[in-house]
Order: C-alpha cells, then structure tokens, then sequence
C-alpha cells in the first residue's frame, strides 16, 4: 500500500529511518516507492545517514534486495508518515535539498574501476565503518555476503582488510598498525609489507607463529592483484621481471635482515612457510595471482633462503643446525637430491668437492656471499645442485670446527673454501687442531678417529682417493698440505697419550700416511714438547712419562740407538736424578724439567744441590753420573748446530763434567768441614796431570776445576784441630798419631796434587801454601820428637813401654818389618828448599813458558813416580781409603829414595824400634810429598833455570851440588 506522501517526504522519511537505524519501514519504504526511492538514491541515504555503528547483519538483507531488486512482502509493515506529515511541501523540499547526500563515487585503489552503485556502496560503507567507528571487524560480515558481486569487493576483503584485521584485531591487537584500511590500502606495498611483519617474531615466545604471519598476512596480501605489476609493463627482454611485485621483494629482503640480524627468526620463518602457495586465505577465495606466479615466488623464496644462510652472523651449533635445516628445505622445495639430515651428514661426511663445480669455485665468488644476495646474476643463492651442496659443505666444515671449539660461520666457511688463501687455511687448521688436542677426550680411540676423518675431509670436502679427483683438492683446508695435517694430527694424539692409536695409523700400516723421516722428527719433537711441558722430572710422572711413553711407542721408527733417542734418554735420566733432590734454581720457582735442558750451564745446577743438599758431596758417584747424562744428552754444548757428537768431543765435555763435578763435591765438603772427604776426592779422583787428555781424544782438557780444588784442600785449615779426629782408622804407624800433624800432611798431599795438575802460571802461589804448611809441620814436629823424647826418657826407666800411660801405639806394629836407620843428618845438611826457588825465577820461567815443547813430556817423566799414588785402589765415594794403604803405595813408589830433608828425620836415638820405624816411614812419606813437588817444578820450572832433574838430584844428594842459586 502505497503512502500518500509527496517525493520530498519520502525522502525525508527515508532518511530519518536511517538516522534511526529503522531498517523495517526502510524496507517497506523501498518495496513501495522504487520509483522515488530508487537503488542508487537509498544507497546514498543509507551511506549518508545509516549510523556507522550499526550491525552489518541488521542492514545487509536491505542492500542485497537492493542489489537483487526483489523485496519481501511489507504490506503488514506500518509505517509512521508522523515525522514528515506535517511539513509543508516547500519546507519538505528545501530540507532535501540540504541532504547533503555523499556520492557514490568511484575509487581509485581499486584493481579495476566499477560504476556498480551497490559496489561502490559496499566498499564506501567499508572505509566509513572503519574509520568512523573503528569497527574493522565488523566488515567480513559487511562484505562476506557480497564474495561474489564482484572481484573489487573479493580482492577488498581478502588482501586488504583480512591480513589488516588479523594484524590488528586477531595477530598483535596490542600493537595495531595506526592506519586507516583506507590509509593502508594507499601505503606503497614495501611499507605496508613491512608494517604487516613488524612485530613478526618480535617476542621469543612468537618464533613458532611466523609461519602463521607469513601464511595469514603476507600470503592473502600477496594475493590482491594490485601487488603484481602488469605482465606487459614488468617484463623486459631478458625475462626476468624485476619489481615484478615489490611487496614480495619487501617480505625477502625482512627475511634477509632477520637472518643478519635475528637469524633465529628467519630459521623458523623458513622452516614454517614453504612460501607464497602456503597464503592462509581464511577460505574467503583462491590465490589465483599466486598461483599465476609460482615460479617466480618459488625461485626468488629459494634465493632468499639460501642467502639466509650466508647471512647468518653466529657460529654456534645452533646455528648452523638452523642454516643446515633450512637448506634441505630448499632442496626439498626446489625438488633438489635431497639432503642427509645433518647427523648423517656428519657421521658419513659426503662427497661435496666434486658436486661442486668451477661456476661456483671462483674466488671472484665470495663477494656474492656478502653482496646482491638476492639479485638473479648471483651464482652462489641461485638454487642449484651445485649452489645448495657449497652450501652444504660450508656448514658442515663450520660445524666441525665450531663444535671442535673453533666458532665459524658459514660465510667464513665458504670463504676459505673460494679464497685457497694457504696461509689462512693454515692457521684454521692448526687453530682446529690445537683446540680438538686441548679439548678432545683422553680415552675414547673412536673421537680421533672420527676427528682425523673430519680433519682430512675438510681438505678436500670428500675422502681422499675415494673418487678419480683429477683437478685440485676443494675445501676449507685445500691448500694446507696433507703432511701438515698428519703431523698435527700425530702430535695431537701423542700428547692425549693415544699411542696405540698413533702407531696403528703411522707405523703399522703397509702405506704410511707420513714419511718415515718425517714420522720420526715429528715423534722426536713431539717427545721433546711434552717434556718441555712437564713440571715434574720424575720421569715416572707427568711430562717426562709421556716423553718416554712417546718414544717407545713407535718401535719400528725410534731405534734405542739412535743417537737423538739416546740423548733424550740421557736427558730423561739425568733430570729423573735432579728429582732425588732438592732444588730451587729461582726464589720461590720449583725447579722444572725446560729449565734443565736450556740451561746455559748445566753443570752448574749439580753446584746447586750440592748448596742446598747438605752431605750430598757424598754422593759423588751418582752426581758424576748425572754429569755424563748431561753430556750424552748434548746440554752441554752450545753451538747453533747441534748435530750429533764425535766421540772424541763427547769424551772431552765427559772428562770435563767429570773434573768439575768432581772439583765441586770437594768445594762442598770442604764448605760443610769434612775436610776427610774432600782430601779422599783430592788423592783418589784428581787426575793424574794438568795436560792427561782422556783417552779417546787428542784435544787437550782444560781444567782449572782441578787444581782448585785441590789448592782449596790444601789450604783448609780445621775450625779446631785439637778435636779433629780423622775417620782415617786404623791409623798406622805410616800416619802420625797426631791429628794436627796427620791434617797437615793432608794438606801438603792435597798440595802436592794441585801442584802436579796445576797450569805453571800457578804455582806460585801454590808454592807458597806449600811452604806454609810445610814450615808448620817442621814446627809441629819438632815439637812432637821434643815430647817425644821427653817420654822416652821416662820410658827408659820403665820395664814395659807398653804400660806407658798415654801409649798410642799398637802392639802389632813391632811386627812391622824394619826399615833401614836413616842417618841422622849433619845440620850442614840442612834440606834443599826448592821453595826457596825465587818469585823471580818463577816469573822469568813462566814468561817463556809458552816455548816449552818439551815441558810436557818431561814434567810427565817427572811424575811417573808419583803417579803410583793415584793408582791406589779407589776408595768408596763415601769413605776414603786407609791411610796406611796409600802411605804404602806411595812407598812402594819411592822405597829406594833417601830423605832430602834432615829435619823429618831428626828423632832420638833412644826410641823404640817401633817408633822409630813409624816416625821413619812418616817422614819418608813426608820427603817423598815433596819429592813430587818438587818433581813438577824441577821439570816444569826449575828444570828451566837450571836445576837438575829430580833423579840427578837424588842421586847427588846435598845441596851444595845442586847449584840452584
Ligand atoms: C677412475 O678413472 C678410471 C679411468 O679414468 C675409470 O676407469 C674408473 O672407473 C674411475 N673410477 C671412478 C670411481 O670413477
Ligand atoms: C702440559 O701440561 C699440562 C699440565 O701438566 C697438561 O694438562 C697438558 O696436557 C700438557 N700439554 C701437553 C701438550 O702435553
Ligand atoms: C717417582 O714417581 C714414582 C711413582 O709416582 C715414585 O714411586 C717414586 O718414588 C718417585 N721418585 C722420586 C725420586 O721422587
Ligand atoms: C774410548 O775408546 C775405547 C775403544 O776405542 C772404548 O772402548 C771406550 O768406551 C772409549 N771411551 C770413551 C769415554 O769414549
């Protein structure tokens, strides 16, 4: 039924209906008066007026009658004229003119341009709804009903206002992008793609809903028609279509920056987005666009993915399982050989080196992995066999080395790969290995296995010989020659003790890995590192173990006599015998096995014992012993080629460690007042003369160690003579039963002996001591024989001698054979001094000592005699033999020589037979002492001012005739 009112009020009407959100009468108002209110007019109305906050559901059955112009029966519909009746017509139709009514104007954004009223309403209630209201969410409702009215209102809707509101109603309503679906909509699509991801894997606790965004915002974005450039304006000659849709550009390039930046973002965007077909179109259409451009989408995704992978900063295990994960994504994608997972992978290392081919080899290539990494020239991100097994390579030579504690990033990888810069290649490799050395475990045979497999695979990303390699070797360490490899390897496992290991790899094997020589330096100097490194020099332990395990570990290639094994096995002994000391070379440093072998003077390190060691002068044999092992370990040579010694060398440095070791124990005992040990030192193991080579060399010795020490014991004087009681038992009549006259004869035989050995440019000055002491015996003597015969005038009156109170002497030695009764001598025959030689003379004989060539050989003929002494059995290094022993081998030397001085024998008639005999020997000894010093200066110097030989002289006898004033 229709109304009776005029067109302007029906109008006006209409619109306070809508103002009113009167859908109803609105209904019954359209169904009645089409002719007024015609479709394009009450859209107007409705955009115009409808409250924006009205529900879609309340109006959109008006716009589809609308749309279908059918509407439902409404004769039942009241409908209240009261709001307008009572206008007039004039007023009614000035009012609409004043409607104001907002036109249905056409859109620019839009794909395609529509003049369809209820189209345009739609996407025109759309903006209005969103931006008056806010109600984005109330426009699926709005427009889902309308899918099929045309594509603008599909395309709107599906990518537009679904990726927009799932951004800011459903994804982050938190964080709403602040742009009107209008305002979006005009966004150029770089902006917008990246407002749509800006808090995309922002928060840890987002990283497995990325797939979600890709899928639910960037894919229905992708899939409007507006992101793609037209195929007639987009492609150029060569077909490639750059800019072909900038937004898909904007999506790759966040992902690279994430892999650069946040590489944990980009990981699990491309392990949960298989790309563009993933788009989640919340079923509202289908992403034909897409679908138009899958291989491009695909390929470009690809790029991006493998320069992710270049892309990634960190060189952690992580990672580089991330990068590994995504590039078997690719291969899988792509339709690729598709990749072992990387546990495999690592256990069965694969052949990579000749997947990859000379396109991706260059070097030129490594700028590729830092720049245009998603332009379509770029070799190493185009996905390919070859680009995806580089890649592949990379990051398992960046996972050994990083898990082996040497972080790599895959890029670093790659680039040692392309640059065969040797050098570095070769501090990787060393760095590698050092750090498995250092880390690696002490038990497990299969990790070095496994490490060395690794190692050699990184040289040329594949095993060796396993396929017909004919160009170079390919990977991180291909420059880096297999010898260095091995070698470092071998000492990686000879210093975590695997010796079986070692031997069974190097040694025992038909086709060694190394070459023998070089097989045994390396073994040599690994041995050699290891005791540099001890701490301990027992050699049981620690370092010095590990140096002589080392060793015997390789039978077949270390023969004990080597020479260089025998040196290290003298250096091990002789620093394992330092270890039965102790020793401190620097204050508050324990002394450590290096300092030993680079000592300068090794020698002197036995000096040090002896200081901090009390009595260990004592041991005299095993410091000599020590000495040789200095010497056969070559520490006591210091010339720059330390090549093997000749024998003749060898048995120089020996006598010379042996003189000094010797000089040194007596400076010790002499330092610590055992002046009997040092005086046994003196007279059992000085050597015989100054010039006495050692057998097996002609090169002179030099030795001022010698004579030293035996000057040293001849001037030692006792702290308290009175209370020194020489552990020289039993004494026998040869000794005298004084002590202070037994030391004194110690002294002149130390004396004596220094003499012999002693450079003539010395013997001054021993001279001198000799005189000394001599003048003190003669004191000490006279005073004896004075006491002496104070008692024997007693005795006289005695019946028994032996019950003398105080007696010294033993029953036994009346047994001893008597000696012939030297004369008394004549006081005119008062004793030729040779120490009455002058300074003078001395000097006169030393300035043309050097034209002496027949010095040596007479001074030795002078010596012969004396010589005897040294012969006497040797006595313990603790104990010194008996004095009665050596006084009768220094008699049997000289039985037929007759006292020179008429002093020694200056004793009472009246004594005991015994006595006699003893006193006799003694001062026969005593003559024979001088004798030989005399000896060495008649032939070395007096012989030079003209006295005569000491044989001439004793068979003259007298003073007068000798003539050496
Ligand atoms: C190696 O090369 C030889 C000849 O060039 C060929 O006969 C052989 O099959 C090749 N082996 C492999 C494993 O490729
Ligand atoms: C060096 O010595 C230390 C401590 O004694 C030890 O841990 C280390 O393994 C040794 N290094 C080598 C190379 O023998
Ligand atoms: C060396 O070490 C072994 C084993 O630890 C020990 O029995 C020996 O007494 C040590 N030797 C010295 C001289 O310390
Ligand atoms: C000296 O040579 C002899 C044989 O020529 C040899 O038996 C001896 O061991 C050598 N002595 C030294 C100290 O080299």
């Amino acid at each position: 039924m229709a109304l009776l009112l005029s067109p302007a009020k029906l109008v006006l009407l209409a619109v306070h209906c809508a103002v009113n959100g009167d859908i109803g009468t609105l209904t019954a108002l359209a169904a009645r008066h089409p002719a007024v209110l015609r479709k394009d007019l009450l859209l107007r109305i409705l955009l115009t007026y409808l409250p924006e906050t009205l529900p879609s559901s309340r109006y959109i059955g008006l716009i589809q009658h609308l749309e279908a112009c059918e509407f439902p029966d409404t004769s039942n519909h009241d409908v209240d004229c009261n709001p307008v009746e009572a206008l007039a017509e004039d007023d009614a139709a000035k009012r609409v003119r004043k409607l104001r009514l907002l036109p249905l104007a056409s859109i620019e954004s839009l794909d395609e341009p529509t003049d369809d009223p209820v189209t345009l309403f739609l996407l025109r209630r759309s903006y209005r709804v969103d931006e008056e209201a806010g109600l984005l969410d109330e426009l699926p409702d709005l427009l889902l009903p309308f899918l099929n009215h045309s594509p603008c209102i599909r395309a709107l809707l599906v990518s537009v206002i679904l990726p927009l509101l799932r951004r800011n109603c459903e994804y982050y309503p938190q964080e709403p992008i602040s742009y009107t679906l209008s305002g979006f909509q005009q966004l150029p699509d770089r902006v917008a793609a990246n407002l749509l991801l800006s808090q995309t894997g922002a928060r840890e606790a987002d990283l497995p809903l990325i797939g979600r965004d890709l899928k639910g915002l960037i894919g229905p974005w992708l899939a409007g028609g507006k992101r793609w450039k037209q195929r007639h304006d987009a492609a150029d000659s060569s077909g490639e279509q750059p800019d072909l849709c900038p937004g898909w550009d904007a999506v790759l390039c966040w992902l690279t920056a994430k892999a650069s930046k946040n590489w944990k973002v980009a990981v699990n965007a491309i392990q949960q987005f298989d790309g563009p077909r993933d788009a989640d179109l919340a079923g509202w259409g289908t992403a034909e666009t897409i679908a138009q451009h899958q291989d491009y989408l695909l390929e470009s995704y690809m790029r991006a993915v493998l320069a992710s992978a270049y892309l990634i900063p960190e060189a952690s295990l992580e990672a580089l399982d991330g990068a590994y994960s995504i590039i078997a994504k690719v291969a899988g994608l792509w339709g690729l050989e598709p990749l072992a997972p990387l546990p495999a992978a690592l256990t069965n290392l694969p052949p990579l080196a000749d997947q990859v081919l000379d396109n991706i080899k260059a070097a030129r290539n490594v700028v590729y992995m830092r720049n245009d990494l998603l332009a379509p020239s770029n070799p190493m991100t185009e996905p390919t066999e070859e680009s995806v097994a580089f890649l592949q390579a990379s990051v398992l030579s960046a996972h050994i080395l990083t898990q082996a504690g040497c972080p790599c990033t895959i890029r670093r990888a790659g680039e040692l790969a392309l640059l065969q810069d040797e050098r570095e290649q070769k501090a990787e490799a060393a760095k590698l290995i050092h750090a498995i050395s250092n880390n690696g475990p002490k038990t497990d045979d299969r990790f070095w296995l496994k490490a060395r497999t690794d190692i050699l695979w990184l040289r040329n990303w594949g095993p060796e010989d396993s396929w017909n390699s004919t160009g170079p070797p390919f990977g991180v360490f291909s420059q880096v020659k297999t010898e260095f490899l091995e070698v470092e390897i071998l000492r990686a496992l000879l210093s975590n003790t695997r010796y079986a290991l070692a031997r069974s790899i190097y040694e025992d094997v038909s086709d060694q890995p190394l070459d023998p020589k070089i097989l045994q330096e390396t073994i040599y100097a690994t041995a050699m590192t290891a005791y540099d490194n001890a701490s301990n020099p027992n050699r049981t332990r620690g370092g010095l173990k590990k140096c002589d395990d080392i060793l015997k570990a390789f039978p077949k290639t270390i023969q004990r006599s080597d020479p260089q094994a025998k040196r290290i096995e003298a250096l091990l002994q002789a620093t394992h015998s330092l270890s039965t000391h102790r020793l401190v070379l620097k204050q508050g440093e324990p002394f450590t096995p290096v300092v030993l072998r680079v000592h300068s003077d090794p020698i002197s390190i036995i000096g040090k014992i002896l200081e901090q060691n009390p009595k260990s002068y004592t041991h005299l044999h095993d410091l000599l012993a020590l000495g040789s092992c200095m010497v056969e370990a070559g520490l006591t040579v210091h010339t720059k080629n330390k090549g093997p010694l000749s024998p003749e060398e060898e048995a120089a440095l020996l006598t010379t460690a042996e003189r000094r070791i010797t000089a040194m124990c007596i400076d010790a005992a002499l330092a610590e007042d055992d002046f009997e040990t040092a005086y046994s030192y003196v007279v059992n193991r000085l050597p015989a003369t100054s010039t006495s080579p050692s057998p097996n060399t002609s090169k002179p010795i030099t030795d001022d160690y010698s004579w030293k020490a035996a000057l040293q014991a001849g001037k030692y004087r006792l702290a308290h003579p009175a209370s020194h009681q020489p552990h020289t038992t039993p004494r026998g009549g040869m000794a005298s039963a004084n002590p202070a006259v037994r030391h004194l004869e110690q002294r002149i035989e130390c004396l004596a002996t220094a003499l012999r050995i002693a450079p003539p440019s010395t013997l001054q000055e021993i001279v001198n001591a000799f005189r000394r002491a001599e003048e003190e015996l003669d004191v000490l003597i006279r005073e004896e024989d004075a006491r002496e015969d104070e008692w024997d005038a007693r005795g006289d009156a005695m019946v028994n001698p032996l019950s003398m109170p105080g007696s010294f002497r033993p029953p036994q030695q009346r047994s001893t054979p008597a000696a012939p009764k030297p004369k008394r001598p004549a006081d005119d025959e008062a004793p030729v001094s040779l120490f009455d030689l002058s300074r003078a003379s001395v000097r006169s004989a030393q300035r043309n000592l050097s034209a002496l060539s027949g010095l040596q050989r007479s001074a030795a003929a002078g010596l012969g005699r004396l010589a005897t002494s040294r012969h006497a059995p040797k006595a313990s290094d603790t104990s010194v033999s008996s004095p009665r022993d050596r006084g009768r081998d220094v008699g049997r030397g000289s039985m037929d020589l007759p006292p020179l001085s008429a002093t020694e024998s200056n004793f009472s008639a009246g004594s005991g037979a015994t006595e006699e005999e003893g006193r006799n020997n003694r001062v026969r000894k005593r003559d024979q002492l001088r004798e030989a010093a005399m000896g060495t200066l008649v032939s070395g110097v007096g012989w030079l001012v003209g006295a005569p030989a000491p044989a001439q002289q004793q068979g003259q006898g007298g003073q007068g005739q000798h003539g050496w004033e």
